[in-house]
């Protein structure tokens, strides 16, 4: 499953996701918001990353959107469990997977085009994981999670 979630100004790029993800049979959740009026980013970012560690099926992933993609990433990366990376690139897009884990992508709404962002959104979703040296950076990470407990 996708989960999606953004404020205001990751709205219509969520919605052109929304599209791009039809298109290809993918199954998705849409964590809000429900249209263009002003809202917070932070309870959004905590409701899509929470639904998202819920799901048993731990190959989920989740896209979220703000206007830079950068405070919804912040929030998002307070919830343990979350590795949420900020991307604009397809480079960045694609090694966050292979090397960071990322479980979310971050998207900004007023930075990218939606022609980009879904392309982003395609190699996020359809790379996996290295493991091997790089595990050892993400539990590393966890570490630092877990000290401040
Ligand atoms: C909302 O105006 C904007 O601040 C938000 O979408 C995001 O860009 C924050 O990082």
């Amino acid at each position: 499953m996708i989960y999606l979630g953004a404020d205001h100004g990751g709205y219509e790029l969520k919605e052109a996701i929304k599209a791009h993800l039809t298109e290809q049979g993918i199954a998705f959740t849409d964590c809000g918001t429900h249209s263009a009026e002003s809202v917070d980013y932070a309870p959004i970012a905590k409701d899509t990353c929470d639904r998202l560690l819920s799901d048993s099926d731990k190959s989920s992933l989740a896209v979220l959107c703000c206007g830079t993609g950068i405070g919804i990433s912040m929030a998002a990366n307070k919830v343990r469990g979350i590795r949420a990376a900020c991307c604009s690139n397809y480079f960045g897009a694609k090694y966050t997977r292979l090397h960071n884990d990322a479980n979310v992508l971050c998207l900004g709404g007023r930075v990218i085009g939606a022609g980009l962002a879904c392309e982003l959104v395609d190699v996020f979703l359809h790379t996996g994981f290295e493991g091997g040296r790089h595990q050892r950076r993400i539990d590393q990470i966890a570490a630092i999670e877990e000290s401040y407990k």
